[in-house]
């Protein structure tokens, strides 16, 4: 019996033979950069049976390969979340996916709360490291050999190089450990005291599992954040879904732009 990881890739070949290099997840107001590329083909999610189809409004669900340049991509526009009510191994089906379709790199992206009282609104956060303790792993259930290894090693999970390239191509570049909670309700202001005392600098509801999916089959990772808001009890005022996505909007042309330089220079690390 074929896994159902196999079996979704089969349906992609059956479609395309396009084999990407690079891997992007588009966070939340990016989505539109997909738009940008040279696209070869796009795939909806619910075009691929078994695959987790997300059901938050605002997140269009495809992936759309194509070239950045000369470097052959496949664009994840939009994500599935752990709120959604998906298992830990359904959330990172599609990462996985692309990695199997041949991504050696993947980049992330995502919006997300500010916990370190030093960051602005508005700024883009490199990720060095995350903390994942507060979610389930990715990687529960049997071990499956094909993927990588029963204990992997998460000691650097966002690759130095990577970093490196990011780091280049931004200004005002800020850099910490994301967090992840499960969401989908924001934290109150004694968890967000409690996260920046266990040394987060920020904090979402994505990202950590799938840059442990794919560290565990061999990627490279780098993430980046766009602090959308400060995180619950930083500031005096309620947190609402629609005024994150108003940031998150009014930074994405800067987003995309530093996506674009960040692809490219992406390439370069083999
Ligand atoms: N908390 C959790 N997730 C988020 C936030 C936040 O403040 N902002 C954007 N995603």
């Amino acid at each position: 019996m074929e896994s159902r990881l196999e079996q979704c890739l089969a349906q992609i070949r059956r479609i395309t033979d396009f084999v990407p290099e690079q891997a992007v997840v588009l966070g939340s107001g990016l989505g539109a950069y997909a738009d940008k590329i040279n696209t070869v083909c796009t795939i909806s999610y619910n075009e691929i049976k078994g695959f987790p189809v997300s059901t938050v409004s605002g997140h269009k669900g495809r992936f759309v390969m194509g070239y950045v340049g000369d470097v052959p991509v496949v664009l994840m526009q939009g994500r599935v979340h752990y709120y959604e009510g998906y298992s830990m191994s359904d959330v990172v089906l599609p990462i996985r996916l692309m990695g199997k379709m041949g991504a050696k790199r993947l980049l992330l992206t995502n919006a997300a709360g500010g916990v370190n009282t030093s960051f602005d609104v508005g700024d883009f956060m490199m990720i060095t490291d995350h903390i994942a303790t507060l979610v389930p792993s990715p990687l529960l259930g049997p071990s499956n050999p094909e993927l990588g290894t029963r204990f992997p090693d998460m000691s650097r999970v966002y690759d130095p190089q990577l970093c490196d390239v990011i780091r280049r191509s931004t200004e005002g570049l800020k850099e910490g450990v994301y967090l992840q909670t499960t969401g989908p309700q924001y934290e109150t202001p004694a968890e967000v005291r409690m996260m920046r005392a266990l040394g987060a600098d920020a904090v979402g509801m994505s990202t950590a599992c799938e840059a442990i999916a794919a560290r565990h089959m061999g990627m490279r990772v780098a993430g980046i954040s766009c602090i959308t808001n400060m995180a619950a009890g930083v500031l005096d005022q309620p947190l609402n879904h629609t005024e994150v996505e108003e940031i998150g909007k009014r930074r994405a042309a800067d987003f995309q732009a530093l996506l674009e330089k960040c692809i490219v220079g992406m390439a370069e690390v083999q």
